[in-house]
């Protein structure tokens, strides 16, 4: 093995699980592992607290006149239930088959740490580094980053940049190098349906008091149309409609096809609003999902119970110029209204992020374009994304600087679920790329 795969593979053995309060320890070993590494790169580096995770910064020497990149990451990670689904243990990374096997594998230690790599070569080769880069690796972006927006405002100033580099979203397909112009926002909503004060026995009670499941499941299912159409009114007024060039242009996207999709997700047929493709859905367009729901028995064989309460999280999707605190308002009016008789509800409102769009033919956008060609041997596709990284917003809005999204996770990666994966020949290729990076961007 590779010393470089060795060094990740240290990474990706800190159980930095962000939301669970019993790896408060592992997350900050990471973080502390993270300083040291950037320590040996011979970067000036620092560990800040915050009430939460810490944030890592890490910066060559300033040299005025040079522009400056700020490389964003996180080294936090998604819970790893259901453990028992894992061919081989979370923290204990392995390669088989070509993949790198491992939680944080591709979200996002694996990605983030190719950009510290690159670096390093370039260093070790050229004795510093062609413009002045800031590294911003942070410990809260799978809980929505909640306390790096004041820790961007104390110092922005310090962050100052021209543009800043993320590699924490996807590539189409192995060998397809692919650009991000766009994430999806996101806002979240938990719901609780409460009936009788506990649970009863469903024939001495049943079909004379309200049984929240019921009511909490006629509640989800008020939120759609048949047609996959989201029946909460007004949740599209503000939708930003797809540009032609990007429809054409996602058509001749490898691996993006509908059958692609059916086969990466292994669904039956496709779903969703009609008029759209599933590129087109995931990319552009706004959605509910149900997150988790919960009510009753859940053990194994019958018991005949009507239970005192229901439960269930969601999360919409949001696109350019949804405004996030207001569709929460709008599916929780929703909620208030459909809501059947012989229950009460009580809602609490999660975290939110807005949607992200930029223009990948800028001067920035052809740089990452260059570099992507260079090191993969074949011009990107520009795509938007599905997923969030509400940061990036937050980044826009406070330092002012747009974000290159370099993905290097496959399709089949499996993050946040079990088995999570990256492909050994993107992390090569991803060292290359980032030097490419910064040498494209120095040009600027
Ligand atoms: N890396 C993902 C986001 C992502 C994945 C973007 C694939 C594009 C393609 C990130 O770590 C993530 O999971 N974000 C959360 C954000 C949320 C917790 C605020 C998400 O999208 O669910
Ligand atoms: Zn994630």
């Amino acid at each position: 093995m590779t010393s470089e795969l060795e060094r990740l593979f240290e990474h990706l053995r800190f159980p930095s699980i962000s939301t669970d309060s019993r790896h408060v320890a592992d997350v900050r070993a990471n973080a502390e592992w993270l300083q040291g590494q950037f320590e040996e790169m011979g970067l000036q580096t620092e560990l800040h607290e915050t009430p939460g995770h810490p944030v890592i910064v890490a910066r060559n020497e300033r040299v005025e006149g040079r522009g400056t990149v700020l490389i964003y990451g996180h080294y936090d990670v998604q819970p790893v239930d259901p453990i028992e689904l894992w061919d081989s243990p979370p923290f204990e990374p392995e390669v088989r088959d070509g993949r790198i096997w491992g939680r944080g594998g591709a979200d996002n230690k694996g990605q983030h740490f190719v950009h510290m790599l690159g670096a390093e070569k370039t260093l070790k080769e050229e004795g510093e580094l062609p413009l002045n880069v800031i590294f911003l690796i942070e410990g809260e972006e799978e809980i929505g980053s909640p306390n790096l927006v004041p820790f961007l405002n104390m110092h922005k100033d310090d962050l100052a940049c021209d543009i800043i580099a993320v590699s924490d979203t996807g590539m189409v397909a192995p060998g397809v190098p692919t650009l991000g112009y766009g994430l999806r926002g996101i806002t979240c909503l938990e719901v609780m349906v409460k009936g009788p004060s506990g649970d009863l026995h469903s024939g001495v009670y049943g079909g004379c008091v309200a049984n929240p499941a019921t009511a909490a499941a006629r509640m989800v299912a008020s939120l759609h149309q048949d047609d996959g159409k989201i029946a909460v009114e007004g949740f599209y007024d503000d939708v930003i409609p797809l540009e032609h060039w990007e429809r054409e242009m996602w058509t001749k996207v490898p691996g993006t096809a509908d059958e692609d999709f059916l086969k990466t997700t292994g669904s039956p047929e496709p779903f969703g609003e009609p008029g759209y493709t599933m590129a087109e859905r995931l990319w552009a367009r706004p959605t509910i999902e149900i997150n988790g729901f919960g009510s009753g028995y859940q053990g194994e064989g019958s018991k005949t119970v009507l239970p005192a309460e229901a439960m269930f999280k969601l999360s919409c999707r949001l696109v350019p110029g949804q405004d996030p605190a207001k569709v929460q308002q709008q599916v929780e009016d929703h909620l208030r209204k459909n809501l059947p008789t012989g229950v009460t509800v009580e809602i609490h409102k999660g975290h939110s992020g807005k949607a992200y769009h930029n223009d990948p033919h800028s001067s920035y956008g052809k740089a990452a374009q260059r570099a992507l060609t260079t090191s993969f041997g074949r011009e990107p596709v520009l795509i938007r994304e599905g997923g969030s990284i509400p940061i990036i917003q937050d980044m826009k809005e406070i330092l002012g600087a747009d974000s290159l999204m370099l993905g290097l996770a496959l399709p089949d990666c499996q993050i946040h679920a079990p088995n999570e994966n990256y492909s050994v020949e993107n992390f090569q290729k991803g060292i290359e790329m980032s030097r490419e990076l910064l040498k494209e961007l120095s040009k600027i």
